[in-house]
């Protein structure tokens, strides 16, 4: 590695930079959830992903939520997109891989979600095995790529528990603010339950500190008692709070594009680096 390119890695370096791999697949599946909006599940899925993309990871993003944050975040008009996941979910005939798009990222694609998905979780309770639908969507795929990342939506019902039944590993991001920590409770029992009865492999990968700023004693105060809660599960590499984030969406980029040096981009490289580090991601 050039010294220039360890300076621009900033605080955290500690990391090391992830060895190249030959080949690829079969993927961990990471469920990136909170029932709490806002929090930066959307961001951090996109950014995580494109950084672990850099990389020379292949990896899937799964939009899981009607609302299609993370489909238009990385460019795809999902609104008039005739099949999505949502279709995926209700007729086996279909194959994820008419579904895939590729994003401007190499490396990175997405199964794109629209509104039509706000119907999938009435009509899945009459189904069979209404909790395993997604993850017969992904298996055709899973040799495909390193990694497929699941952006819920902010909610705890079916979708998302048919989310945790066919992910690896749960990342739970946080806003660092006073009430972060509300809900995370029901979340871990949630958790707990899918792991109990339909996927006993399920684990919490990690916690993410999110919206971060250090200036303030507030976050400082909340960031030690994410420590004193879930201690080495919370990931060493925190997310500031910066306007370049929305700043990116709306120019339906990842961060490490729009913005490559910047330090939210950096601290997504990070994230990715940890994530490898402790073997969470190949
Ligand atoms: N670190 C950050 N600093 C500043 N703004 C951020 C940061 N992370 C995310 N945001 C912004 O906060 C808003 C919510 O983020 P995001 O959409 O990622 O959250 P979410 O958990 O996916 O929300 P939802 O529950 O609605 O799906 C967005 O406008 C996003 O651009
Ligand atoms: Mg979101």
């Amino acid at each position: 590695m050039q010294q220039g390119e360890l300076l621009a890695m900033g605080p955290g370096s500690q990391f090391p930079q992830p060895p190249e791999l030959t080949e690829h697949g079969p993927a961990r599946v990471i469920a990136m959830c909170n029932q709490k909006g806002g929090v930066g599940k959307t961001t951090s899925t996109i950014n995580v992903a494109a950084a672990l993309a850099e990389y020379g990871r292949k990896v899937l993003i799964v939009d899981f939520d009607p609302q299609g944050a993370a489909s238009a975040g990385l460019g795809i008009n999902s609104h008039d997109l005739d099949v999505t996941i949502y279709n995926l979910l209700m007729n086996s005939r279909l194959s994820v891989k008419d579904v895939i798009a590729h994003t401007a990222v190499p490396g990175l694609d997405i199964v794109p979600a629209n509104i039509d998905l706000s119907a999938a979780e009435v009509q899945l309770v009459n189904e069979v095995a209404r909790e395993q639908a997604l993850a017969r969507v992904l298996r055709p795929v899973l040799d495909e790529y390193d990694l497929i990342i699941i952006d819920c939506q902010p909610s705890l019902g079916l979708l998302t528990v048919n989310a945790l039944t066919a992910a690896h590993g749960v990342v739970i991001p946080l806003e660092a603010e006073f009430f972060a920590l509300r809900g995370v409770a029901l979340l871990v029992e949630t958790i707990d339950k899918v792991k109990d009865r339909l996927n006993p492999r399920l684990k919490i990968d990690g916690i993410l500190a999110t919206m971060v700023d250090t200036r303030t004693l507030h976050s400082r105060e909340v960031l030690e008692r994410l420590q004193e809660a879930f201690g080495e599960q919370v990931y060493e590499t925190q997310i500031r709070r910066t306007v370049k984030f929305p700043d990116a969406s709306v120019a339906t980029e990842p961060i490490t594009t729009y913005a490559s040096s910047h330090p939210g981009a950096q601290a997504y490289r990070q994230l990715a680096r940890e994530m490898i580090a402790r073997g969470d991601v190949a």
